[in-house]
């Protein structure tokens, strides 16, 4: 199916409006080739009709199949793994040291968001990264810890929680021990353990939109995700986040991304190869 100029002007900005990504000219073809099946199933004729249908909001569903499609959804197990090194070493114990010697008065606890975490590998990440630290210390235990994973696509966050992995999705970072201790082989699968699944709660939410509803968070990774939007997307989106981070949090982004030209809200510190950032 062809897509003509005005058909990929028209969908280009949907999908910019609906989600903060920024189609570039040059991918036009991701539209022809990952959305003709989606049509002709839906027994669409042309790009024109499948904008007006999603317009209309007669078949809303469409949306999230639309986003689903037109975004990428690489990540990985320890993606890069060096800011998960940072994360364990230094991130983790300076904000549960700052977090219990507030308990005297409050119950300790730590909040992780992973927004645009794709099928779960960001927060399964952390999860695992937690569950190896808590035994260094005295103050937490796993109920004490609360780590969300996000994503725009509802098809998308059902995936994440089935916890089942292709081993292209597993990625290159984990070790064959890791994948021996949490993971157990499901035909041409890799299932995670429940004893990790368990430790994270996904919910479906746009960045784009604000979400202060999910509380305040001592940490939040959003790796891989604005680097896809527009300079207005990534200003909102780097907007709410700093909303949801706590006075002292901590804000992970992709080795690829940076808050340059985006935010004066934040102070960047790093730490060997990782850059993170603090609210100034
Ligand atoms: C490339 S993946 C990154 C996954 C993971 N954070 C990582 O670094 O490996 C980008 C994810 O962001 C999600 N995403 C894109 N736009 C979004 C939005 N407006 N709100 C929430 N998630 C979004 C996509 O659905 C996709 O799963």
């Amino acid at each position: 199916m062809d897509i003509s100029d005005r058909e990929f002007d028209l969908l280009k900005e949907y999908v910019l409006r609906e989600s903060g990504i920024d189609i570039a000219e040059e991918k036009r073809y991701l539209f022809t080739t990952r959305l003709s099946d989606l049509l002709v199933g839906e027994g669409i004729m042309t790009f024109f009709d499948f904008y007006s249908v999603l317009v209309s909001g007669t078949r809303s569903y469409l949306v999230d199949q639309l986003l689903a499609l037109m975004t990428t959804h690489e990540s990985g197990f320890f993606r890069d793994r060096h800011p998960y090194r940072v994360f364990t070493d230094t991130v983790l114990p300076e904000t549960a040291k700052r977090r219990a010697e507030r308990a005297r008065f409050l119950p300790p606890r730590l909040r992780i968001l992973s927004a645009g975490c794709s099928f779960g590998q960001e927060p399964y990440s952390i999860a695992l990264c937690v569950k190896r630290w808590l035994p260094t210390q005295s103050v937490f235990s796993e109920k004490d810890i609360t780590i969300i994973g996000t994503d725009i696509s509802a098809l998308t966050i059902k995936r994440a929680k089935r916890g089942e992995f292709s081993d292209l999705e597993l990625g290159k970072q984990l070790s064959s021990r890791e994948r021996q201790d949490y993971f157990s082989r499901n035909g041409e699968t890799w299932q995670l353990c429940e004893e990790i699944r368990n430790m994270v709660t996904f919910q479906q939410v746009n960045l784009l939109k604000p979400f202060d509803n999910l509380g305040k968070f001592d940490v939040v990774f959003c790796r891989n995700v604005i680097i896809y939007f527009s300079i207005e997307g990534r200003k909102t989106v780097v907007g709410h986040l700093r909303r949801v981070l706590e006075p002292e949090g901590t804000l992970f982004l992709g080795s690829a991304e940076s808050l340059y030209t985006i935010s004066n809200d934040f102070t960047s510190r790093a730490v060997e190869q990782t850059t993170y950032y603090t609210p100034s």
